[in-house]
C-alpha cells in the first residue's frame, strides 16, 4: 500500500486537531458504574411509584434555579459532574410531573409502560440504533418491520398491511392523513375531509398545518351519542356531491379520548367503499384493545379501514414515544413520502425485500424505535400483552359499578374501553373540576375533568394493569367526598 503523505497543515490547524480523541469518552468501568447509577435510580422509581404522587406540579422559580443558571463548562472531572448532573435530574426533574406509569394516574390517558419496554428503550439509545435507510440500518429497520407486522398480527388486520413507527399519535395521525391525501387527491387539491366534534384535536391541527383547505374540513356532530354514525357522514357527503364538491376523506375513532366510544368503523367502511374515499382511523389509545377478544368485537370492522393509528406508548405499555402508521395497501406510504437523493444511493434498498424505512414518513434520520416493542412481545408474549389489555378494559366496568353504588354520584357514559365518565347530579361544573384538581393535587391519584353535552364531568382511564379495585375504591370514594364537602 502506498505510503500517506504529510498534509500541509498550518500550526493552529495542526494544533486544534492535536486534542485527545477521547474528548467526550469515560473508561469502560466508569460507564459501568454510572450507568448502574441509572438502573438504581430508575428501579427505585418503578418499586416506590405507589408511595409517590401520581402527578407532581412544579414552580417555575424553584425548578429553574435548580436546573438552569449559566452554561455550564465542567470541572475537568466528568465522572464526577455526570454522577452530580444525574442526582440534579433525579432529585429535580423526575418528580414534577404527570407519572403515567403510576397505578392511580387516571387522567387523559396513562403510559403505564412495561420493564421490557424500558431496557429494549435503553439499548437501543445506548447504541445508537438507526432505522432509516436499509444499507445504514437493516437490523433496526427488521425489528421495525417484525414488530409492524406483529402488530398487524395482533389485531387480526389484513395480510399485507404496511407500516411505520412514529413518535405519537399526533404524527402518526398526520402521515396517514398525508398518504390518504396523496391517494384521493393527485392534483394537489385537498377534497372533503369528515371529522367530528369527538376527533381529537391535533387532527384538526394537523390537516390546517399541512395545507388541508379550512372549508373541506367538516366537523360533524355526534349528539348524546358520542361516536360518529354512518348516516352522519352520508348526509353530509350528499350534501357535498350537490355543492359539486368532492368527499375524500373520512377520519373515524377507535376509542375517544373522552369517553371512550368508537365510531361506526363497519358502516364507515361500507360508506367509503361506495364513494371511493379513504377511511382512516385514529385508534391511538383504543386501538390496542383490539388484541382481546371483548376489544375486537367492540372495534369491530377495524380490519376493514384503509389505514389506522394505534399509539403502543399508551395501551401497549411502552416508554414515550411510539405510534405506528398501518396502511392496509402496500406502497401506499411510499407513494407519498418517497425520497431519492444522490447522496442516499449507497444505503437505499432498492427491492421490496430491503425496506428504507425514511421513504413512509416525514422522519429521515429516524431512531430504532421498535427495539421495545419486540422486547415486550418477546418477553411476555401476545397473550400476556392482551390480558393486561383486558385488565384495563374490566377495571373502567368495576368503576362504573362503584359510581352506580354511590347515591350522590351518576354515570354519564358508561365504561368503554377502560374510559368512565361521571358526574354529581346536584353539584356545578366548578365542583367537578374543583374536585378534580383536589384529588390530583392532594397527589394520591390523578383524574381529569372534561366536558360532555355542555357540562363539566369527571373522567377515569384505567389502561394501568397495575391498577387495583382497591385504587379505584379510593379515587372513586375520594371524588364523592369532595363532591359533597361543600355541597
Ligand atoms: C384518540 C387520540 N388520538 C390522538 C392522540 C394524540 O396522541 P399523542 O399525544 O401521542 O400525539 C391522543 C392522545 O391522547 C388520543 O387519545
Amino acid at each position: 500500500m502506498r505510503e500517506t503523505f504529510a498534509p500541509d497543515l498550518d500550526e493552529g490547524t495542526r494544533r486544534s486537531l492535536d486534542v485527545p480523541p477521547d474528548l467526550l469518552d469515560l473508561p469502560p468501568d466508569e460507564m459501568r458504574r454510572l450507568g448502574h447509577v441509572v438502573v438504581d435510580l430508575v428501579v427505585d422509581h418503578l418499586a416506590g411509584l405507589r408511595e409517590r404522587p401520581a402527578l407532581l406540579a412544579g414552580d417555575p422559580a424553584t425548578l429553574r434555579a435548580a436546573l438552569g443558571g449559566p452554561l455550564p463548562q465542567g470541572t475537568g472531572d466528568p465522572a464526577g459532574d455526570l454522577a452530580a448532573g444525574l442526582d440534579v435530574l433525579a432529585t429535580t426533574a423526575v418528580p414534577y410531573q404527570q407519572h403515567g406509569d403510576h397505578p392511580r394516574y387516571f387522567a387523559r390517558v396513562p403510559g403505564p409502560s412495561s420493564f421490557a419496554g424500558v431496557l429494549g428503550e435503553w439499548l437501543a439509545t445506548g447504541t445508537q440504533s438507526i432505522a432509516s435507510s436499509w444499507g445504514g440500518g437493516a437490523g433496526p429497520t427488521t425489528v421495525e418491520l417484525v414488530v409492524v407486522e406483529w402488530l398487524r398480527e395482533a389485531l387480526e388486520l389484513a395480510p399485507g398491511t404496511e407500516g411505520v413507527l412514529q413518535s405519537g399519535g399526533s404524527t402518526a395521525n398526520v402521515t396517514a392523513l398525508l398518504a390518504a391525501r396523496h391517494r384521493t387527491s393527485p392534483d394537489g387539491t385537498t377534497g372533503v375531509v369528515y371529522l367530528s366534534d369527538q376527533t381529537h384535536s391535533s387532527i384538526a391541527r394537523g390537516l390546517l398545518s399541512t395545507g388541508w383547505a379550512p372549508d373541506d374540513v367538516r366537523v360533524l356532530p355526534t349528539g348524546d351519542r358520542y361516536a360518529l354514525t354512518a348516516d352522519a357522514v352520508r348526509t353530509a357527503v350528499v350534501a357535498d356531491l350537490a355543492a359539486g364538491r368532492r368527499p375524500a376523506v373520512v377520519v373515524a375513532t377507535a376509542g375517544t379520548t373522552n369517553t371512550g366510544r368508537v365510531d361506526d368503523l363497519d358502516g364507515l367502511a361500507d360508506l367509503c367503499a361506495e364513494h371511493a374515499m379513504w377511511l382512516h382511523v385514529d385508534g391511538a389509545y383504543g386501538g390496542p384493545a383490539a388484541v382481546t377478544p371483548r376489544g375486537r368485537a367492540a372495534l369491530a370492522g377495524l380490519h376493514r379501514v384503509d389505514s389506522l393509528v394505534i399509539d403502543p406508548h399508551k395501551w401497549l405499555f411502552q416508554p414515550y414515544d411510539l405510534a405506528c402508521v398501518l396502511v392496509r395497501r402496500p406502497g401506499a406510504l411510499e407513494a407519498a413520502f418517497a425520497m431519492h437523493p444522490e447522496y442516499l444511493a449507497d444505503v437505499q434498498g432498492g427491492d421490496p425485500g430491503r425496506v428504507d424505512l425514511h421513504n413512509r414518513s416525514l422522519e429521515l434520520t429516524r431512531r430504532g424505535r421498535a427495539f421495545k416493542l419486540w422486547l415486550t412481545f418477546r418477553t411476555y408474549g401476545a397473550d400476556r400483552v392482551a390480558a393486561a389489555v383486558d385488565r384495563g378494559i374490566g377495571l373502567a366496568e368495576y368503576a362504573q359499578a362503584l359510581v352506580e353504588a354511590d347515591p350522590s354520584l351518576e354515570v354519564v357514559t358508561g365504561a368503554s374501553l377502560g374510559v368512565l365518565t361521571f358526574a354529581a347530579p346536584a353539584r356545578d361544573d366548578a365542583a367537578h373540576r374543583a374536585a378534580a384538581a383536589a384529588l390530583t393535587a392532594s397527589g394520591w391519584a390523578a383524574v381529569s375533568s372534561t366536558v360532555l353535552g355542555g357540562r363539566a364531568v369527571l373522567r377515569l382511564c384505567t389502561i394501568n394493569p397495575r391498577t387495583t379495585t382497591a385504587d379505584l375504591d379510593g379515587t372513586v370514594a375520594r371524588l364523592s367526598a369532595l363532591l359533597s364537602a361543600d355541597a
